[in-house]
């Protein structure tokens, strides 16, 4: 790929070490333009329309977006999906009971009639995209003021997608692409009928655990399968008893060839956010100050969930998706500032600085202060950005429970401080309140979120500084002489937001005459004090800054194509439809240490330790290896797992198809290996690894383990 092909000798040199084939997640419909002869002379088979294309079926169609943040894709023509364990993760919770418990044992539908109705969950299809950058911008010119541009850009926006979609059951999305350089508007199809068909117990579908996470050699059978179910129009629709399963245009045919070193693979899906056109400030902002403090204040939460989590079963499964979610980022983190190091990214964007600084001097002056510019902005905005990381770690994001929860009564209080109360928006607001408290308790465990409240008030109190400490303690140390504990203590004696019955009660009996009740209640207040200064002293000013960034984004993204004008761009992800292209490939982790591009189900019986959670191995899994029962997944005496490619991915894409020269699935995307997860901010050719799970090892598990080979008859399978 042409990515970064190279104008001055200093350019060259400091891009040498990262100017790759395998960098780039790429615009399906821009395929023909751009990368095609690449991804040919690579090894792929198809056109380009085959990947995309609004004639005919093709592979787009084949992947969804499932649920809010991952990847999915259809492999029968009966609806049936693949996507990870841990994207259906939420779902296999949420049908869980220490009872029925789908997440240690698995769950298999052995017929449509078994299979688990989510409600909330959707899948999403691309229909088509479109670049609708020129009506974006109509009536905007170069002498606006930024406010001024930024309504008739919104206002464009709004009419466009009105347009595209009316008169159909259609939804809109439009993306600013470049930093706003260029936007595409995407017609969605939206599915909301999607049933929960299968998982494997955790000891595969997460084998390994947090302990792997992120890292090679991984032996996880990260996979879970859903149908989507539409009406008999084969259109969405709500769930119903008579919907039957959805017919998609296309499913991707599963390879049981398998891979080898040096193969063609695309990774075709939905990367979230990455950022690899901002300046080293930015890098500097992330390693010296946010990633370091968002670390350590996750560590000591981890710390506290794992020990209640170990020491009662019922707390493990209450705990057990909050847990993952806050580990995953957490040790992503530690990975992005040691690869960052690593690479010496810092001054490798340094350097490329100093030569672009010194090209607009000389060619293009409207740009000669832009870095200088930027500089000032990070200055502030750090701290800023900071603050309100640390701030949602304090209760939005699995921080307070119980500070949260009370926070949600604020819609309430809004609704009867009205002159009028309109009954039925009460009747459903009161509805929809006391649904979220019945989960909320579902997942709740009071003797931790009492200890994990007095933990986290104190490490704000340390390290953030004193302008942005809430009023609460003022509280703490007053009333409270200092003491953070005395103060949680009666804070969960005090507040009603801790018993089920009792939020329930409050929800349904509330009336305007409520609502000084609420405003005494000592966790209403805690939420309180700490969004009021968030919202007052944080927020305000870090949009601010945002927006000044904003602006500075688009003119250095516009610069940097102009000071390398010989170059093909690939947009940040932004969690719209891409193509990753790359090859299987090993790679060398530290000195003397070469990983190669597989695993086999022997390491998984190396790993085997009853004595650890994370590698417990199933006794059925154990029973086939005795008996070499393998069947038609056997290669070289054992069943291939997993393997790495050089695919640019990140977040978003789990779940993604990984497909074959010919284009047909032999992997399930699921991660980044460890040594690579900087790739968000620079990608290294050398470092990069997509973690993806082997076609084989899912359909053995399906097949041998689980004896669900019914779902096999429904699949088209490559021999
Ligand atoms: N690291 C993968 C991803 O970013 C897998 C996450 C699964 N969660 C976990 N905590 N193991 O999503
Ligand atoms: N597991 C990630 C996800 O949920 C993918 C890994 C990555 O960040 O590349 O999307």
């Amino acid at each position: 790929m042409v990515k970064r092909i190279v104008l001055t000798l200093a350019v060259a040199l400091f891009l040498q070490s990262f100017a790759r084939a395998d960098e780039g997640m790429w615009i399906p419909m821009l395929l023909k333009k751009y990368n095609i002869e690449q991804m040919q002379e690579m090894g792929f088979k198809l056109s380009a329309e085959d990947v995309y294309s609004v004639n005919q079926a093709c592979l787009k169609d084949a992947v969804v977006i499932f649920g809010r943040g991952c990847t999915g894709e259809l492999i029968s023509d009966k609806g049936l999906l693949v996507t990870n364990h841990h994207c259906g993760y939420g779902q296999i919770q949420y049908h869980s009971s220490v009872e029925n418990d789908y997440l240690t044992n698995g769950f298999w539908a052995m017929s449509p009639e078994e299979e688990l109705v989510n409600p909330d969950l959707t899948v999403t299809f691309l229909k088509r995209m479109e670049d609708v950058t020129e009506r974006v911008m109509e009536g905007v010119n170069e002498e606006m003021k930024a406010g001024e541009r930024d309504k008739i850009i919104a206002a464009n926006i709004k009419a466009i997608k009105e347009e595209a979609i009316k008169d159909t059951h259609y939804t809109a999305v439009l993306k600013p692409f470049f930093s706003g350089n260029q936007y595409f508007l995407f017609i969605n199809e939206v599915f909301k009928d999607v049933r929960l068909v299968g998982a494997p117990p955790s000891a595969i579908g997460k084998f390994g655990g947090d302990t792997d996470n992120w890292m090679w050699p991984r032996h996880t059978g990260d996979f879970s399968m859903f149908r989507i179910y539409a009406d008999k129009d084969n259109k969405p629709a709500e769930y119903s008893q008579d919907n039957v399963p959805y017919k998609p245009a296309k499913h991707f045919p599963v390879s049981l060839k398998g891979v080898n070193e040096g193969d063609f693979t695309m990774v075709f899906g939905y990367p979230g956010s990455t950022y690899q056109y901002v300046p080293s400030y930015h890098l500097e902002m992330l390693t010296e100050t946010v990633n370091p403090k968002l670390i350590d204040v996750r560590t000591e939460k981890l710390n506290i969930m794992n020990r209640y989590q170990e020491a009662d079963p019922a707390v493990r499964i209450k705990y057990a998706a909050k847990n993952a979610r806050i580990s995953n980022s957490w040790k992503r983190w530690i990975g992005e500032n040691r690869g960052l190091e690593i690479l010496d990214a810092i001054s490798k964007k340094q350097q490329y600085e100093a030569e672009f600084n010194k090209w607009a001097k000389s060619q293009a002056p409207q740009y000669a202060n832009l870095l200088a510019r930027y500089k000032e902005v990070y200055k502030n905005y750090t701290n800023y950005n900071l603050t309100y990381g640390y701030y949602r770690e304090m209760i939005p994001s699995n921080g307070i429970e119980l500070a949260n929860l009370a926070g949600k009564m604020d819609a309430l209080k809004a609704l009867y401080e009205a002159e009028e109360v309109d009954e039925e928006v009460a009747k459903a607001l009161k509805k929809e309140l006391i649904g979220q408290a019945e989960l909320f308790f579902k997942n709740y465990y009071q003797p931790l979120d009492q200890e994990m409240s007095a933990k986290l008030l104190s490490m704000y109190a340390e390290n953030i500084e004193a302008a942005f400490q809430p009023d609460v303690y003022a509280l703490i140390n007053g009333k409270y002489k200092g003491n953070i504990k005395k103060y949680v203590d009666h804070l969960f004696a005090k507040s009603r937001f801790d018993s089920k019955e009792e939020v329930i009660a409050f929800i349904d009996g509330f009336s305007a005459k409520s609502i000084k009740a609420l405003e005494k209640d000592p966790a209403y207040q805690l939420n309180k004090s700490f969004v009021s200064v968030y919202r007052d002293k944080v927020a305000p000013q870090r949009k601010k800054y945002k927006s000044e960034l904003a602006d500075l984004d688009k003119a250095y993204m516009a610069a940097q194509m102009q000071f390398e004008p010989n170059e093909v761009f690939y947009p940040d992800a932004n969690f719209t439809l891409r193509v990753s292209y790359g090859q299987v490939k090993g790679y060398t982790a530290r000195d003397a240490v070469y990983y190669k591009h597989f695993t086999t189900l022997e390491g998984i019986m190396e790993k085997d330790n009853p004595d650890i959670y994370d590698y417990r191995v199933p006794a059925k899994l154990k029973e086939l290896y005795k008996n070499k029962d393998y069947g038609r997944y056997e290669v070289d005496g054992t069943v291939p797992v997993c393997f790495v490619a050089t695919n640019h991915t990140t977040g978003g894409n789990s779940g993604s198809p990984v497909l074959n020269a010919e284009g047909h699935l032999i992997g399930i995307n699921f991660d980044r290996a460890w040594e690579g997860v900087m790739s968000d901010l620079m990608f290294n050719p050398e470092q990069c690894r997509n973690i993806s799970l082997d076609m084989r090892y899912v359909l053995f598990i399906v097949d041998k383990m689980a004896g669900a080979s019914y779902l096999l008859d429904e699949m088209t399978i490559i021999e």
